[in-house]
């Protein structure tokens, strides 16, 4: 994922500002025990489709690059392999993120299956910016380590 052409670099920036915005919105209002409402939101629904869009294209674009090879655990590919772990990890985690969400939206649950989903959604969002960061911290130390 070192090498990112004109497609990946933009993939990258959309992922990264779509990221940063659902967290800031959804973090800020848990930090202030406030339910999230009003103009957060919205910015936090608008930006949800283009998360959704763009880890599907990063899922597309970057899988063949990330899969599991023989040999993967041998000294001196550990920091690329673990690098490859973590980009899985990133995109299943990106699934109950937004399946939580849309779930609760439809009414097959009642208020306390509602609740579990909120509940998931919020653990599932921290797990995924923690991951989603050391993502990032890889593809970008790894680039300027060849640049
Ligand atoms: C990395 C991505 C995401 C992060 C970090 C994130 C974070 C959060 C957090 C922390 C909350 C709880 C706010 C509170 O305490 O009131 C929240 C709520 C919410 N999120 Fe997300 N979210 C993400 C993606 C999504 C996606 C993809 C969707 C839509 C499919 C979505 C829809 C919602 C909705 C509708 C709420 C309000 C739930 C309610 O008040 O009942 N979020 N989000």
């Amino acid at each position: 994922m070192n090498r990112l052409g004109i497609v990946g670099k933009l993939v990258c920036a959309a992922m990264i500002i779509s990221v940063a915005l659902l967290a800031f919105t959804g973090f800020w209002a848990m930090f202030r025990a406030q339910a999230l409402g009003g103009y957060l939101l919205m910015v936090h629904c608008t930006v949800a489709p283009v998360f959704c869009f763009f880890l599907a294209a990063m899922a597309v674009i970057w899988s063949g690059k990330n899969c599991f090879e023989r040999g993967d655990w041998r000294q001196g590919n550990r920091a690329v392999t673990l690098q490859k772990v973590f980009f899985w990890l990133m995109i299943l985690a990106g699934i109950p993120v937004i399946l939580s969400m849309v779930l609760s939206m439809v009414p097959l649950y009642g208020t306390n299956g509602q609740e579990f989903l909120y509940q998931l959604h919020r653990y599932c969002a921290l797990f995924f910016v923690l991951v989603a960061i050391w993502v990032s911290k890889g593809i970008f130390v790894r680039r300027s380590d060849h640049e």
